[in-house]
């Protein structure tokens, strides 16, 4: 078992500044591909929010390669892995099965949601690649995504919870790939300021737009490698970045 896939224990008290790095470094294959470049911005927010640990934490759509969730227990008491399509939940439990131990499984539930029509209220609320697909160019536009941010942090955080977004940004390469993958069917790609003004955002990369690992496999998986590293040092020259994360709090 690699570094990434290990799973590590979780702490019975808030984690301190180094254990809660820590369980996202153990926890960071649950990005699926590009691990590196998704968890860049994840370790940062972690960082940021020293000491963040809720009671209830809710991942809205889960998908079969890649689950936010073993990440969330990192940060939450009880975490809720929500798939909008029941048949992808076969494979987004096996998915964390993988990558959790016994006690961490106990703490997950699973559920089916529609950000869109979302009922409860939780503290900490995260979604990866979401937005994107469900906001297409031809079928919405910004003002859509923006009213639905805004309902889910006002109907859907307890007072004080935490919204999280991470999402593909829109580079200057963003037109090389307009017509590769999910991008040939109107998928959104965000501009920074393209999402609503967040209380914190973490930027990263401009090279890592897609995956080569899912194509090319091992050898992928190094040209991944290779192009994090060239990221690395791009991300603070570059003024539009290739994911997005943004952190919106609901007022106490
Ligand atoms: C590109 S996939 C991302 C999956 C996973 N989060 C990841 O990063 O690999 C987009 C996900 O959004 C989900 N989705 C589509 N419409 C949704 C909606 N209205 N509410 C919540 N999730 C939705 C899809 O089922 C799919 O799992």
């Amino acid at each position: 078992m690699s570094a990434a896939t290990e799973p590590a224990r979780q702490p019975a008290s808030p984690p301190d500044a180094a254990a809660a790095l820590a369980w996202v470094d153990a926890h960071r294959a649950c990005f699926g591909w590009s691990t590196r470049a998704w968890a860049r911005p994840w370790r940062d927010f972690v960082q940021a929010h020293h000491g963040l640990h809720v009671g209830e934490a809710l991942e809205l759509g889960a998908g079969p390669r890649s689950s936010l969730a073993p990440l969330l227990l990192g940060l939450a008491e009880r975490v809720e892995c929500s798939v909008y399509d029941g048949a992808d939940l076969p494979a987004v439990q096996a998915l964390n099965a993988g990558l959790l131990d016994a006690g961490a499984r106990a703490r997950l539930r699973y559920s089916q949601h529609d950000l869109r029509a979302l009922e409860g209220r939780w503290d900490l609320i995260a979604m990866k690649s979401v937005l994107g697909g469900v906001f297409r160019v031809h079928e919405s536009g910004l003002a859509d995504v923006h009213a639905a941010l805004a309902r889910l942090i006002e109907r859907n955080l307890k007072p004080g919870g935490l919204l999280v977004t991470l999402d593909n940004g829109r580079t200057a390469l963003a037109p090389l790939l307009a017509r590769r993958g999910a991008r040939r069917n109107g998928w959104r790609l965000f501009g920074r300021a393209d999402l609503p003004q967040a209380d914190a955002h973490y930027g990263f990369g401009v090279l890592g737009m897609g995956s080569a690992a899912t194509r090319w496999g091992v050898v992928g998986a190094r040209i991944d490698d290779g192009l994090y590293g060239v990221d690395v040092l791009l991300t603070p020259l570059a003024r539009q970045h290739a994911v997005h994360l943004n952190v919106y709090c609901r007022a106490p």
